[in-house]
């Protein structure tokens, strides 16, 4: 679980990605639709070609989910109650694509500048999505 300085560095970290939800999640989702093509399979009802308004909409809605998360981090299973209903119940996604998009999000932090992501924050935010995947998937079984 996140210790008091996890939890410092996420919000850090997050205050400044929470300011570009649409660029950072949309270039997140980019990246796991071309590296893991599989993901799209989820999506079948979406533009899935890069930038598409689909992507940017949905890359904001997520990051809107975590910025949610974060700000609730004392009470991340409430703050994802809801989210976990429907990856769950409905959605029924393979746990594996929340390792890869969480991946992902790491990725397009990073590559948004080199001080945004030190090796500390990028443990702390590491710790952040795992958790945030398991309180999605929790329902599954
Ligand atoms: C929908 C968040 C991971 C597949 C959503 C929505 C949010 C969200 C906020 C919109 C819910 C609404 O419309 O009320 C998240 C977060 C994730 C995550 C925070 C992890 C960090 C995933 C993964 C997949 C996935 C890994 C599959 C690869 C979907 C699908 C929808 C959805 C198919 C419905 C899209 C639509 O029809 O508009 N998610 N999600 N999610 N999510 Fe996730």
């Amino acid at each position: 679980s996140l210790n008091d300085t996890d939890k410092a560095r996420v919000k850090a970290v997050w205050a400044h990605v929470s300011t570009h939800a649409e660029e950072f999640g949309g270039e997140a989702i980019n990246r796991m639709f071309a590296v893991y093509p599989s993901s799209k399979t989820y999506f079948p009802h979406f533009d899935t070609s890069p930038g598409s308004a689909d992507i940017k909409a949905h890359g904001k809605r997520v990051m809107n989910a975590l910025s949610e998360a974060v700000a609730r981090i004392d009470d991340m299973a409430g703050a994802l109650a809801k989210l976990s209903d429907l990856h769950a119940q409905k959605l029924r996604v393979d746990p594996v694509n929340f390792k890869h998009l969480s991946q992902c999000i790491l990725v397009t932090i990073a590559a948004h500048g080199r001080n945004l992501l030190s090796a500390e924050a990028h443990l702390s935010l590491d710790k952040f999505l795992t958790l945030v995947a398991k309180l999605l998937i929790c329902k599954y079984r």
